[in-house]
């Protein structure tokens, strides 16, 4: 791939991608052969390199294990059909990155190096980037406290690690869920709209709570008693109700994903009418029992859309219809692989594409 930057490479002397079975990706399961790793000390970030994947070695009293000071992104890339990979919405990631950053007292990144070291390291793992329907590189870039005390402290130095590793489909079925109504993952004025490592430590109980009851996810709510609906796992939840997508409006309790933020430019594109506005879990109910709610989805970039079967709100039981491709979810994720894949014009300027 033809791509120059200043990052100093060690390459890996054996490389692991003949290990993959390729047709049996299981999500989050194979890193890529190297890794970009770059740290913060004395007010700067510096010394950006890509090295193989590997262990790392950090104190135990680094920060970041103690006083959760540590944000990711989740991105990725796909093989193009004429053979050029595209990066998806590297500025929007970028964005929310800066934002977890602000929000959890810890050194913004330019754009410039997040993004050159991104490129840099899908351009030299370009062979990792699979082809075919749902597949994907997902990107995890990672920043963490890695200054070594035991005080309660904002932390002086930080590392910044970029990994990736090919990706099938998410979810294979439609999902049956839950509105949680004892627990919350964010409260008002908290740190509900970064993806911060603590968010999800936090939703783990109440989630293993609900998969023991034969639910695949919860959906949370803003914690009131009309129950509204905020997002669900690693996906923002969009409904259909009365041919319209009905969808929680962004706050500080709800994380702002680049998936919904497509799927809703895409929506007003197709002619789609979009509302986002409150809906509480009894709207659903009442939707469900006169026919309106037609359908129900998550949207993340892990998943892309995630189709849901049945919603439990307390001790009723929503049915959604089933599925088919002419399914308002359906036509906006193939419309969204076209653009990725190449296949449809990128009006929105959301693919930065690395040449082969
Ligand atoms: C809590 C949460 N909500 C929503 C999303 C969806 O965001 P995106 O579409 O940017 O992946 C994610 C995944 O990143 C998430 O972790």
């Amino acid at each position: 791939m033809i791509l120059t930057t200043n990052i100093p490479v060690t390459h890996t002397f054996k490389s692991a991608i003949s290990e993959i079975d390729f047709n049996n990706l299981e999500f989050g399961k194979h890193m890529s052969d190297h890794m970009f790793v770059a740290r913060y000390a004395d007010g700067e970030w510096c010394d950006p390199k890509i090295v193989p994947f590997a262990d790392i070695t950090i104190a135990p009293t680094a920060l970041a294990l103690h006083y959760g000071q540590s944000v990711f992104e989740g991105m990725k890339a796909f093989k193009m059909d004429d053979g050029n990979i595209s990066i998806f919405r590297v500025a929007s990631h970028h964005e929310r990155l800066q934002k977890s950053l602000n929000r959890m007292s810890m050194p913004a990144i330019p754009f410039s190096f997040f993004d050159d070291g991104l490129k840099a390291l899908v351009n030299l793992d370009h062979a990792w980037v699979p082809e075919g329907e749902g597949k994907s590189l997902y990107i995890r870039p990672l920043i963490f406290a890695s200054e070594g005390r035991f005080g309660v402290k904002i932390s002086e130095e930080y590392l910044f690690i970029i990994m990736a590793g090919p990706v099938g489909s998410f979810y294979p079925k439609p999902l049956n869920v839950k509105v949680e109504d004892t627990y919350t993952r964010a409260a008002q004025g908290g740190t509900g709209a970064t993806k911060c490592a603590g968010n999800y430590g936090g939703s783990f109980y109440p989630t293993q709570l609900a998969r023991q009851q034969g639910f695949d996810q919860v959906l949370w709510t803003d914690g009131s008693d009309e129950l509204n609906i905020e997002e669900s796992g690693t996906m923002n939840v969009l409904f259909v109700i009365d041919n319209c997508i009905v969808t929680p409006p962004l706050s500080d309790t709800i994380l702002g994903g680049i998936t919904r933020d497509s799927l809703l430019q895409l929506a007003n594109d197709l002619k789609i009418e979009v509302h986002e506005r409150k809906v509480s879990a009894f709207e659903l109910v009442a939707a469900s029992e006169n026919g309106k709610l037609t359908e129900a989805f998550g949207a993340g970039t892990a998943a892309i859309t995630a189709p849901i079967a049945t919603i439990t709100v307390k001790e009723k039981k929503i049915m959604l219809p089933a599925y088919s491709s002419d399914s308002i979810c359906k036509q906006l994720e193939r419309r969204l692989t076209a653009i990725r894949t190449g296949n449809a014009n990128d009006v929105f300027k959301w693919n930065t594409v690395l040449l082969k």
